[in-house]
């Protein structure tokens, strides 16, 4: 499984990229505007020039034409910008339009097991399931995940699985286990996954026993 930062935040992407863990990134309208700038190309740019993998742009507009426009628009911004669109029907044509002229798109806002096989149908590179904001809403986000994963290898699909929306740890050992190609987390999730109290106590007795004896 492969760690996307879910973050517009180029501070925390990266340290990320120095930890050698964080191959692309994802973003979107709210996580961009959150960093305060208004420059939507500049900060996308400036986020691609950062990571070695994709990055996720997502579409401002709504309409096929209008979506398409402007994917093509996003996807030369950088070799690595991949265009985030959303899981409906106008999505769907849009995709289809996009994939055949060789654009990258990661179908976002994904929430059911139907709309992941359509994505993959009209050859979408990404799809994004969105498990915190599923398990908010009282269903089983993961359990989507891992559907999606059985079902695109039952048939062969391409499309990788992007488990996002992601709240804690624990949704990073789950999307592991269900063959998430991808978890897309945020930095604090990232940071939490480093983190175990045994090593914290671990290294301060090793320290301690050998400060012991160059004291002595
Ligand atoms: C995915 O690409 C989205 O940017 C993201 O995971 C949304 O997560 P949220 O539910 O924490 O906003």
């Amino acid at each position: 499984m492969r760690i996307f930062l879910d973050t517009a935040n180029v501070e925390q992407i990266k340290h990320g990229v120095r930890m050698g863990v964080v191959h692309g990134v994802t973003t979107n309208p709210t996580l961009t505007a959150k960093e305060g700038n208004a420059d939507y190309e500049a900060v996308s740019k400036d986020i691609c020039a950062l990571v070695p993998g994709p990055v996720s742009i997502e579409v401002l507009v709504e309409g096929v034409e209008p979506m398409i426009k402007q994917a093509r628009l996003i996807a030369g911004w950088a070799s690595n910008a991949v265009v985030k669109v959303p899981a409906t029907a106008e999505g769907l044509e849009a995709t289809s339009t996009l994939a055949r002229e060789g654009i990258k798109v990661n179908m976002t806002l994904c929430f059911s097991l139907n709309q992941a096989v359509l994505a993959a149908l009209a050859g979408a590179a990404y799809i994004s399931p969105f498990v915190g904001r599923m398990d908010d809403n009282g269903s089983d986000g993961m359990r989507l995940v891992e559907d999606i994963v059985t079902v695109y290898e039952n048939y062969g699909f391409s499309t990788e699985v992007i488990a996002a929306s992601i709240r804690h740890p624990q949704h990073c050992v789950a999307a592991a286990m269900a063959g998430a190609h991808i978890a897309t987390i945020p930095y604090n999730v990232l940071i939490q996954m480093t983190q175990h109290p045994m090593t914290t106590i671990g290294i301060s007795r090793f320290l301690a026993d050998w400060q012991r004896l160059a004291g002595k």
